[in-house]
């Protein structure tokens, strides 16, 4: 079972494939942490976007920094632009991380600064993996960083423990638990998403 902070959340029955209001179905970005050679990133973050794609609430979009030379200087080029009009179609957000040193990859640091208002009045999840603490420090960190960046992160989270363990060879996660996890985890951040997406078409977010 894959350690969440999981509540017991409602699960809402209508899943709103539908458009919400006048302002549309919420999309959902997933992005891809890691970027370094032979990294195991992709694997999960293949195995969230499955089950984002069967909870069905939301499009899906599945982001590979790896896709993006993004300058660590933070100036402004072409791949900047092109990941900046990615990231400003989403609506809610799922990071997909692991724990470098007690923290997260400065990949992902390089791709969060780069933007701001791609990140603003918007969720974020988080899905982690590592060894013992299967990446919750990464993501403790990564909650203090969206919220300057004024985004809502969801209080349950999916971490993977000693994950080379946990995942078959098929990329799935061997643990019973980690489908019903992720489903409460998209739950509530679809919530989070039709509501600021709602809030942000009526009222623009000033910061
Ligand atoms: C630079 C570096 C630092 C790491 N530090 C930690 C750590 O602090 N805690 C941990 O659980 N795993 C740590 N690991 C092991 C990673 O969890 C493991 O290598 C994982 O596969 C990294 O994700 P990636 O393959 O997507 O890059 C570290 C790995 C690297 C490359």
């Amino acid at each position: 079972m894959p350690n969440t902070t999981t509540s017991q959340v409602s699960t809402h029955s209508d899943t709103s494939h539908s458009a919400v209001g006048d302002v549309g179905a919420p999309r959902l970005a997933v992005l891809i942490g890691s970027t370094r050679t032979g990294r195991f990133g992709p694997v999960p973050a293949a195995w969230f976007a499955e089950r984002a794609r069967a909870h069905a609430a939301m499009p899906v979009d599945l982001i590979d920094l790896a896709d993006y030379g993004l300058p660590e200087n933070l100036d402004d080029t072409p791949d900047v632009g092109r990941l900046g009009d990615r990231l400003a179609e989403a609506d809610a957000f799922v990071v997909v991380t692991p724990e470098y040193n007690h923290s997260f990859p400065a990949s992902l640091k390089t791709a969060i600064d780069h933007y701001h208002e791609q990140w603003q009045a918007k969720p974020v999840a988080f899905v982690s993996y590592g060894g013992m603490a299967g990446g919750l420090r990464a993501v403790e960190q990564l909650r203090l960083v969206f919220a300057e960046l004024h985004a809502v992160t969801m209080r349950n989270s999916l971490s993977f423990h000693n994950y080379p363990t946990v995942f078959d060879d098929d990329g799935t996660p061997s643990e019973s638990g980690a489908d019903t996890a992720a489903k409460q985890m998209l739950d509530q951040l679809h919530w989070w998403a039709v509501t600021l997406k709602q809030a942000r078409a009526e009222r623009p977010y000033s910061g």
